[in-house]
């Protein structure tokens, strides 16, 4: 029976492991896609994410695989992204499968990411297939590997299956241990519909397109279909498989995996993790681990050109339409003007937001430096959540402040091991635990302030290891902590989108590192202007931009006038990312500065 020759599975992997490169093997090995057809790395759908290397958006194909055994086989191959930003999609996409390949790289071995996947995978109960990648390298060393497996995993990895995606080494091996170690499906399809949806993406003319893998039941174009988290109703207009292009079916059944089209205008109502049951035979119970998202990291967005506030309200619109996770809302500020304050996943989530407004829409955007939540607990018992440090209430008011806590892993060759425990030590974190995984490489966990790595944790780790060290963080919660609101006054004036809130052992020495800092960016104006951090009234630091010596036009006086209109031209193009605060121009890396010590 159909059901039983299913098989449904993710790969995972560290960045760069060899994931893109192991399925478009996959792809091609059970042809789902003639040679012609394929391109570098089909899986990942964006641009940005082709150039970045980095796989966002989840994707999921249908592929056919003839077993020894004679039997057609059904694989439904799910793609999830790597990035700890996502864990959340990771999960729900590892939940609509049944095992896994763990793909790790023959020469570098287990690495942070690999460990977090390991561990989402062993949360929703996946048969683990693990895979040593890229043997054909001189550096590999398969049996060190093999070995690490099993002791930092605990994973049998005696069969593990020695491959090369890039040569196209073990890849008849690793289709035939799909075949054999992943379980098939089990589920009843009589029964009342349940579906997970582990991803979905709004297309203008069909409205949302839902990637679910079902359950239990069946669904069918036609059906009247309820969102069990958010309670909306839908009938169903079309059901499909990708292969990978999206072909329409009749029906989706137990373990299939494949999409749903209902008219459905909004992502938001048909969010990852979310169950959708027969509206008229619901199902009891949703599907485990519905959890929605909030976002951890918040940045302002301001149009360069204030003529672009309406075109960047649109851009946001289309962009939420695709992501569920993304907040925003309309801000001002006294020195930025008409913007918004946009609420992200994590950092890496905010930088592909930006650059797709400003790739896609074409709008120059000035950003703020990016600002975790912090809960304000005030004197009268009351507690605001504050997401720009602009709004952060008058000290007199504020009981205490409690701050989003990270659990860090770092994993590092030995010899850095002193470098990453200052490192962290640096960033106000806590010792937890210190692993070694083999002779020559440890694991290390802190608990760290989830403000101390959105400033530059990631550069800095980079760094003191050479490149050596791989990272990983989960949100631990809240925690109290000494902080307070500097302010960055220029020309007198304070600055409200450079307000930052900082730690009080901190606050000289950032504050004096952000003066120095403007002090470098902002380009001499025709008077001087004086550069304070401030603690309330209380002055910590200063610089002084001196005044412009010279008028750049004077050069040219009597000159001709091409090269008046030249110079003129690139004056404006110089301008283009600068803002004028009072009378000051300020440039858009400023606004960055904060974040950047060194
Ligand atoms: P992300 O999408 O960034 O997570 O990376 P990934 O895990 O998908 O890795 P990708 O497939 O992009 O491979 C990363 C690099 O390793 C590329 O330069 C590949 O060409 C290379 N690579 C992948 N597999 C092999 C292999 O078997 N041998 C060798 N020598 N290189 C490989």
């Amino acid at each position: 029976e159909r059901q039983k020759r299913i098989r449904n599975f993710s790969i995972i992997a560290h960045i760069d492991h060899g994931k893109s490169t192991l399925a478009d093997r996959i792809l091609e090995s059970t042809s789902a896609l003639t040679k012609r057809e394929m391109k570098e790395q089909t899986l990942d759908a964006m641009d940005l994410e082709r150039e970045r290397g980095i796989t966002i958006k989840l994707n999921s194909v249908q592929l056919k695989h003839t077993h020894t055994d004679g039997e057609e086989y059904i694989f439904h191959l799910i793609d999830t992204p790597g990035h700890v930003d996502f864990s959340y999609e990771v999960s729900r996409s590892l939940a609509a499968c049944e095992g896994a390949l763990l793909i790790v790289d023959a020469a570098q071995g287990i690495e942070a990411q690999t460990l977090a996947n390991v561990y989402l995978a062993l949360d929703n109960d996946l048969e683990i297939i693990p895979v040593i990648n890229k043997i054909d390298l001189p550096s590999a060393e398969p049996e060190r590997v093999k070995q690490e497996i099993e002791d930092v995993i605990g994973l049998d990895a005696s069969e593990a299956v020695h491959a090369s995606a890039k040569s196209g080494i073990g890849i008849e091996e690793i289709l035939s241990q799909i075949v054999e170690k992943v379980p098939a499906p089990e589920g009843d399809p009589e029964k009342p519909l349940q579906a997970l949806i582990f991803d979905s993406l709004y297309d203008t003319y069909r409205g949302v397109i839902s990637y679910i893998r079902v359950v239990e039941g069946t669904i069918r174009p036609g059906q009247k279909i309820k969102m069990m988290a958010t309670g909306k109703e839908f009938e169903v207009s079309e059901v499909g498989v990708f292969t990978p292009k999206p072909i329409a079916c009749d029906e989706l059944t137990v373990g299939d995996v494949g999409f749903v089209t209902a008219a459905v205008k909004n992502v938001g109502d048909s969010r990852v993790g979310d169950t959708i049951t027969d509206a008229e035979r619901p199902a009891e119970m949703q599907l485990e681990g519905y959890k929605k998202m909030n976002p951890m990291v918040f940045c302002g967005l301001y149009p360069v050109d204030a003529n672009d506030y309406n075109p960047l309200r649109d851009a946001l619109e289309r962009l939420e339409l695709n992501d569920s996770s993304l907040q925003y809302e309309a801000e001002t500020s006294q020195a930025l003007g008409f913007g918004f304050r946009a609420g992200f996943l994590g950092l890496l989530h905010m930088e592909i937001v930006q650059e797709r407004i400003e790739r896609e829409y074409g709008i120059d955007l000035i950003t703020t430096a990016p600002s975790v939540i912090y809960n304000v607990y005030l004197t009268d018992e009351t507690m605001i959540s504050i997401d720009n440090p602009a709004n952060f209430p008058n000290p007199q008011k504020v009981d205490y402040v409690e701050e989003p806590f990270v659990k860090a892993t770092v994993m590092v060759p030995n010899d850095y091991v002193g470098a990453v425990m200052d490192l962290c030590q640096k960033k106000r974190g806590e010792f937890i635990d210190m692993k070694y995984m083999d002779a020559n490489r440890v694991n290390i966990v802190y608990n760290i302030p989830l403000t101390e790595i959105v400033y530059d944790f990631f550069d800095q780790l980079k760094s003191s290891t050479k490149g050596y060290a791989s990272f990983d963080y989960e949100m631990i919660g809240f925690r109290q902590s000494s902080l307070v609101k500097m302010d960055i006054l220029l020309n007198g004036e304070t600055v409200d989108a450079l307000s930052i809130i900082v730690h009080r052992d901190f606050a000289y020495e950032r504050g004096k590192a952000i003066t120095d800092k403007l002090k470098d960016l902002i380009p001499r104006q025709q008077f001087e202007v004086p550069i304070q951090a401030s603690i309330g009234q209380k002055i910590i630091a200063r610089q002084t931009i001196k005044a412009m010596r010279k008028n750049v036009l004077s050069k040219c006086y009597g000159g001709d006038i091409s090269r008046k209109r030249k110079l003129l031209d690139k004056q404006k193009e110089g301008k283009k990312r600068m803002k004028s605060v009072g009378k000051v121009d300020v440039p858009q890396e400023a606004f960055m500065s904060v974040l950047k010590m060194d």
